[in-house]
């Protein structure tokens, strides 16, 4: 079965960053009440760029890191809930902004929190029978146009941004994978146009406990598919959430907090966007070695999950 390499990531985040203490001139809140219940100092939210300003820089990014063209690109996918326009898609803008070509399919994918490891497990199926050999994957929102800036019980909890990575499939890839569903509208739920209430609602302690079910045994279950044990694991990439979540994740599983990689305290929660803005400020700070294993936990709005365990592997420096 093919597995994906990840051959490289990029990241773009909107410049404003606002604090806890900008929030809580708005609302009803406070730094140590979020701190405290979530691990978040401040997010960005943008005031002027696009989504696809966003996803174009981080998709660029990746592409120059991985060492290829846009000509190379036979897949293009953008897992977001908070695109630019309904149609066409985010990852048609994408497409023409890098000017992709036509024999690449481009298409958005809605998985909520989880959407960037179902566009990676959706690469990995439709990857070999593509004209070109790399697929851009790009996980992002704009969060703060859907979220209730009036709403302590959400606006606190979300950001803005997106991360990108080009991948190609090899038999050779260590790779174990996993996706799920709980079909559910109430936990976590955003209308469509022309509905109203027009925000993101939820049900945060129903996410949460659904988090504390689903994540777990998800790391159990691929550990057991890799024939690995949690300690043969080097880093864990979970959906950054919340702190408090990651924190018991850490604890059910008996894996040290050190071995999870968490940047919630600057960004907050950037649903599909977190897990590739996190893999790669990891890269960028040079974390990964070849060899070793990393295992994505992601979970959100469906609701879903999925989660990705693989080896790291070295760049080749010219990729066929
Ligand atoms: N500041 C101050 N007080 C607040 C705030 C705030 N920002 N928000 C809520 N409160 C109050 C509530 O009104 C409530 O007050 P009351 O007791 O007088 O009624 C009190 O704090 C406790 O509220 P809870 O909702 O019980 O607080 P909880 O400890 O559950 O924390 C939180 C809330 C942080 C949302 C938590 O439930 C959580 O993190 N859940 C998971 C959410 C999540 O991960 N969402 C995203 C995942 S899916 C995805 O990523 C798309």
């Amino acid at each position: 079965m093919n597995g994906l390499q990840i051959l490289g990531t990029g990241r773009a985040l909107p410049a404003h960053v606002v604090t806890n203490h900008d929030l809580a001139q708005r609302v009803d809140t406070n730094d140590e009440w979020i701190v405290s219940r979530t691990g978040i100092r401040e997010r960005r939210f943008s005031q002027k760029e696009t989504l696809t300003e966003l996803a174009v820089t981080s998709a660029r990014l990746a592409m120059e890191r991985a060492g290829v063209t846009s000509q190379d690109i036979g897949l293009c996918i953008t897992a977001t809930v908070s695109p630019d326009y309904i149609t066409p898609s985010q990852a048609c803008l994408v497409h023409q902004q890098l000017q992709l070509p036509e024999d690449c399919p481009a298409f958005d994918l809605s998985a909520g929190c989880t959407g960037f490891l179902y566009a990676m497990e959706t690469a990995a199926a439709m990857l070999p029978r593509m004209n070109r050999p790399y697929a851009l994957l790009i996980g992002g929102e704009l969060l703060s146009r859907i979220v209730d800036m009036d709403d302590r019980s959400t606006c606190i909890l979300f950001g803005d941004g997106a991360g990108a990575a080009v991948v190609k499939t090899s038999e050779h890839a260590n790779w174990y994978s996993l996706l799920g569903t709980r079909g559910n509208q109430e936990a976590l739920w955003a209308p469509g146009p022309g509905n109203s209430p027009a925000y993101l609602h939820m049900n945060g302690q129903e996410v949460f406990q659904f988090a504390l079910e689903t994540v777990p045994a998800m790391a159990r279950t691929l550990l057991e598919k890799a024939g690995l044990s949690k300690d043969d694991v080097d880093w864990y990439v979970p959906h950054q959430a919340n702190h408090r979540i990651v924190a018991s994740v850490a604890k059910r599983l008996k894996v040290p907090l050190e071995k999870f990689y968490e940047n919630i305290e600057r960004y907050g929660n950037t649903s599909a966007g977190t897990i590739p803005i996190a893999l790669d400020e990891m890269a960028e700070q040079g974390l990964f070695q070849p060899g070793q294993w990393v295992m994505c936990l992601g979970f959100g709005a469906g609701l879903t999950w999925g989660g990705a365990l693989f080896q790291w592997q070295e760049k080749k420096e010219k990729e066929s």
